[in-house]
């Protein structure tokens, strides 16, 4: 087969392509401003960090917690990869990010409600207030529900505060909460709940987005629905009311089932419940996150370890104080806003705001204008968002008056290009910003320059956060050296506190995912043995600066959140008429990455517009609508290993126009001549260089 190397005439580099060939950028350094003020400025703590006084050093981190019982063993590592942080402590999460502050914080605002409507107010609500309401909440599920500790509660909501009320009501009784995404169906929300054996979902009935009411409670009949049919059955769904008294969903209310919050929260007005002590190795909650098979994985979060880590990053790392403003505009549906939102911000006695809406309605300017009139002056977003941003509105922010000292960037690599236009038009050039890299099993930050201490590099997600030790190995184990140039996978050596416990249900799945690809010895009960391996490939510079590439898995990262190309393709199989999925990711100017989806129909199916309408809405109702792929093709077959692997990487080279690679070895190597024919109505045309990730896309297993 004849490939040209060059590159396709006329074709754009979009900025994400340029991510994996920048060069190595200048430092940039924080305002002395901000460094004047930092939570963190004495040098000395890179010392009192060093691997020598590990685990000790994260005695810094559990110590900012109120405890009712100080641990006595800071790790006890006896039993890899099943490590125990702080064990023999105990406490309450919510007492930590609430009651604790009454004394001295009452009257100041705990969380800042934006609703995405710019008619309706602004809600601030202190601290007092949010204890009051998760008391009457906490209630609630003891009393009306029945629910215990150690029972499991699935929340699918919206961004508005009754969801970290409900979920600071779980943790005060040691419920473990699931939140699932509120952009996620119904259909995704029961099988979540199925997974985690919830009886009781919480719900909102709609909510604002794009200036449209979202019908929010028709996911709830779905999900009792589909929970049921996996074998769980829901008893209560609780549906909050975006606006008391009055309904917003088309949906009737079920009859012994669905109850109103405000109607019940009547009867418990003002009822307080005593934040149960907790085991620091108690689970606070699940995170459920995409991995490699179809089924979504439970991450296990622990109490103590969890909530010490993400307090002890948000105050170095983020630089929350009481005093500032904070917003982070992530969904608390994710990671990023159960750590950065709810419980770091709130164990720092931080004033949290939460916004319903999208940053582009009704204009690009709405973000900055909130900024000016909330005085918001921490900023943490995903470069998706900064992309958005700056093509709809690159000139937006100069129009408003309002000043960032700090400013975050998560879940993406960023390009420098966008991390410039960051630096200096939103950020006024005020700002110290931290790209912090991490994952959802992580529950906090991995690497990240610490803001008054690193200089930033555009396009690094920077030297490893305190405590943090990585290594870089290549396929066979070798450890990468650092300025060689080469990229290989990030694993963490040790331990920390925020890792995940395990996978909900699955330790064998937890293990062998995380922890098998380098571990030398099983049996060894020696952690050093036993580094995390976080598929994703790195690069480390000289300075020791990490470089983040993307999934070197099949997960593929839209928006900054996780898909799995099988949890697509096995929803795709539900289409009739189709016989095999291939699902790959396709660079996207705005998302990073979406997915595209390759479909062989059974013999004699013709109607191939209909599938491929069909398999957008199938996505859209099995998983949600940040599945909805960026094109669907119907191919005459997919590409094949002589054993019948599909072979994705190869379907990933001819949807991003790169190189195949050697095809030679394929059941039925012409099927990549078509393929290139009927996507990209070409022959072989290939670009030289393509991102790193969709390079080795699929390959490590
Ligand atoms: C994946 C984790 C926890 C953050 C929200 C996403 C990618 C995350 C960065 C960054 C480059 C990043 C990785 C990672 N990622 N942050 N700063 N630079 N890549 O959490 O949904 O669990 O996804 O997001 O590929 O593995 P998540």
């Amino acid at each position: 087969m004849a490939v040209r190397q060059d590159v396709v005439p006329g074709a754009e580099t979009t900025e994400a392509q340029i991510a994996v060939h920048w060069k190595e950028e200048e430092y940039v350094y924080p305002p002395a401003k901000f460094i004047g003020q930092a939570n963190l400025s004495d040098p000395a703590i890179a010392e009192r960090f060093q691997e020598k006084n590990f685990p000790e050093c994260f005695r810094e981190y559990a110590d900012m917690l109120t405890w009712d019982k100080y641990w006595h063993t800071t790790l006890d590592a006896s039993n890899p990869p099943f490590w125990k942080w702080f064990v023999g402590g105990k406490l309450n999460a919510c007492y930590n990010c609430v009651d604790r502050h009454l004394p001295k914080y009452k009257n100041k605002a705990a969380l800042i409600f934006v609703p995405e409507p710019e008619d309706e107010p602004v809600a601030f609500i202190t601290y007092q207030e949010l204890y009051t309401r998760v008391n009457e909440v906490a209630a609630v599920l003891r009393d009306f529900c029945g629910l215990k500790t150690g029972d499991r509660v699935t929340i699918h909501m919206p961004m508005i505060p009754e969801l970290p009320i409900t979920m600071l009501a779980c943790a005060r009784l040691g419920i473990i909460h699931s939140v699932v995404f509120g952009g996620f169906s119904g259909e995704a929300a029961g099988l979540r709940a199925a997974d985690s054996g919830s009886r009781v979902m919480i719900y909102a009935d709609g909510y604002y987005r794009n200036g449209k009411i979202a019908d929010h409670k028709a996911s709830a009949d779905i999900a009792v629905e589909h929970a049921e049919k996996e074998g769980q059955k829901i008893d209560k769904v609780l549906v909050w009311r975006r606006h008391r008294g009055q309904y917003l969903s088309a949906k009737p209310m079920v009859e012994g089932r669905d109850y109103f919050m405000d109607d019940i929260l009547k009867d418990f007005r003002l009822r307080k419940v005593d934040p149960v002590s907790m085991d620091a190795e108690a689970p606070l909650f699940l995170m459920y996150t995409s991995g490699t098979t179809g089924k979504p994985k439970g991450c296990q979060h622990r109490t103590g370890g969890y909530l010490a880590y993400v307090t002890g990053t948000a105050k170095y790392y983020q630089d929350i104080h009481p005093e500032d403003v904070y917003w982070c505009m992530a969904d608390i549906g994710w990671i990023t806003g159960h750590s950065y939102i709810v419980y770091g911000p709130l164990a720092l006695a931080g004033s949290s705001v939460i916004f319903e809406g999208v940053p582009t309605y009704p204009d690009a300017g709405r973000p900055w204008r909130i900024a000016e009139q909330l005085a918001v002056n921490i900023f943490h977003t995903s470069p998706t968002a900064i992309r958005m941003l700056r093509k709809t509105g690159p000139d937006e922010p100069k129009k408003y008056n309002y000043h960032f000292k700090h400013m975050t960037t998560v879940g993406e690599p960023i390009e420098p290009e966008s991390w410039r236009w960051y630096h200096e038009v939103v950020g006024k050039r005020e700002a110290a910003i931290v790209d912090t890299w991490w994952q959802t099993e992580n529950g906090g930050f991995l690497c990240s320059t610490k803001p008054a201490l690193d200089p930033m590099k555009p396009g690094s997600a920077g030297p490893p956060v305190l405590g943090i030790f990585p290594i870089i190995y290549d396929e066979q184990g070798k450890e990468v050296q650092a300025g060689s140039g080469r990229a290989g996978n990030i694993c963490i050596r040790n331990p920390w506190p925020g890792i995940m416990q395990t996978v909900w249900k699955d330790d064998e799945r937890f293990v062998k995912q995380y922890y098998t690809k380098y571990c030398k010895n099983r049996e060894s009960k020696d952690w050093h043995d036993w580094p995390y391996f976080a598929s994703d490939g790195a690069v480390l510079a000289p300075d020791g600066y990490y470089r983040i590439l993307g999934r070197v898995d099949d997960v593929i990262n839209v928006a900054g959140h996780r898909l799995g190309t099988k949890e697509i393709e096995s929803a795709c199989l539900t289409v009739p008429g189709v016989a095999e999925a291939a699902v790959v990711p396709v660079v996207d100017e705005i998302k990073g990455r979406m997915p595209v989806v390759y479909i062989a129909l059974r013999p004699g199916v013709s109607d191939g517009k209909r599938v491929e309408q069909e398999i957008v809405t199938t996505l859209e109702t099995m998983i949600g609508k940040i599945a909805r792929p960026k094109a669907v093709h119907i191919v005459t077959d997919l590409p094949k290993t002589r054993s019948g692997k599909i072979m994705r990487r190869v379907l990933a080279a001819i949807t991003n126009s790169m190189d195949t690679g050697d095809v030679t070895t394929l059941a039925n190597p012409d099927v990549v001549d078509q393929i290139w024919q009927e996507v990209q109505g070409t022959g072989p045309v290939v670009k030289k260089e393509g991102p790193e990730d969709l390079k080795r896309f699929g390959e490590v297993e």
